[in-house]
């Protein structure tokens, strides 16, 4: 096959791209954009500042036009987020305790209901648990809301668009050593045992020096694969764009039958949001980079 996602699609996977409204005008993004990809997740569109910018009061505008570009184009969209600590509107950041609860409950079946029967897998929660080594929940205004935050999100969502596949997303889960890969493990064997609806794990995978690939990455997806759910690398980029990192994702993806597909976290090196980095699979001039052809090898 001569695309990433055409490549994907051979073994029933998709290859992902997040997207950022303000670049649909640019042909040379649009253009590689449209060949290589066949998935889509808004970068920032989707988040709680953008579709609710006030409480009560819904903007899908700039969302709608990334849903948009991806459905004309023929490609899935992956929504992304609906509770989150981080992009939280003002009037949100300022909520607490009961108040707060039905903010966020209102907030995912206001968005859900927009775009019912048309995503199909949404971040329902993402980044709920802490770095380190406590395992234990992140703190936030969510979180101090009461534990049971994350499952009344879930099963606000099934209710919401139960059609969609409803996943817990998150960074630093992809090490299968870690406290805090261990805990979210815990979380999902713990709903899968008490029927709280979830389906699937999103690895975000922003690999870098401080939070490299390893190995045992496999084993992290096998594993919660093995507990009833499906598996997704979601938002990856990888520092310096090791072509052998990249192909040793996509092998790693590729064997577990659970694993769903693998979304890059932007276009271009210039696109990134750790540009710096240059850690995509295009180069700032729409070149391919020789992560590019690792990956489509790989596939
Ligand atoms: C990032 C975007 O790429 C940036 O444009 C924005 O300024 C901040 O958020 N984890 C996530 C993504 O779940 O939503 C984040 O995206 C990257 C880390």
């Amino acid at each position: 096959e001569s695309t990433l996602g055409a490549a994907a699609a051979q073994s029933g996977r998709y290859f992902g791209v997040a997207i950022a409204s303000g670049r649909l005008n640019d042909s040379v993004y649009t253009t590689i954009a449209n060949r290589e990809f066949n998935s889509v997740t808004a970068e920032n569109e989707m988040k709680i500042d953008a579709t609710e910018p006030r409480r009560g009061q819904f903007d899908f505008t700039a969302a709608d036009r990334v849903y948009n570009w991806a459905v004309q184009n023929g490609k899935e969209v992956r929504g992304h987020t609906l509770a989150w600590h981080s992009q939280q509107p003002d009037w949100m950041r300022n909520l607490s305790g009961g108040t707060l609860r039905q903010a966020m409950i209102d907030h995912i079946n206001g968005v859900m209901a927009h775009y019912r029967g048309k995503i199909v897998q949404w971040d329902v929660v993402n980044e709920a648990f802490e770095d380190g080594n406590s395992g234990a929940r992140r703190d936030s205004n969510l979180q101090r809301t009461g534990n049971d935050w994350i499952e009344v999100a879930f099963r606000t969502a099934r209710a919401a668009d139960p059609a969609a596949k409803l996943c817990y997303n998150d960074y630093n889960i992809e090490n299968w050593n870690w406290a805090k890969t261990q805990a979210v493990y815990n979380m999902v064997r713990d709903f899968k045992q008490r029927g709280v609806p979830i389906d699937c794990v999103g690895f975000q995978s922003h690999f870098n020096s401080g939070s490299p690939y390893d190995s045992n990455f496999r084993t992290t997806l096998q594993s919660f694969a093995a507990l009833g759910v499906d598996v997704a690398i979601t938002e990856l980029d990888v520092q310096g764009a090791s072509p052998t990192t990249y192909a040793n994702v996509v092998n790693d993806c590729l064997a577990v039958e659970r694993c769903l597909g693998i979304t890059v976290w932007g276009v271009r090196d210039t696109d990134s949001w750790r540009s710096e980095q240059t850690p995509l699979l295009f180069d700032g001039n729409g070149n391919k980079k020789a992560a590019y052809t690792s990956v489509l090898n790989a596939l």
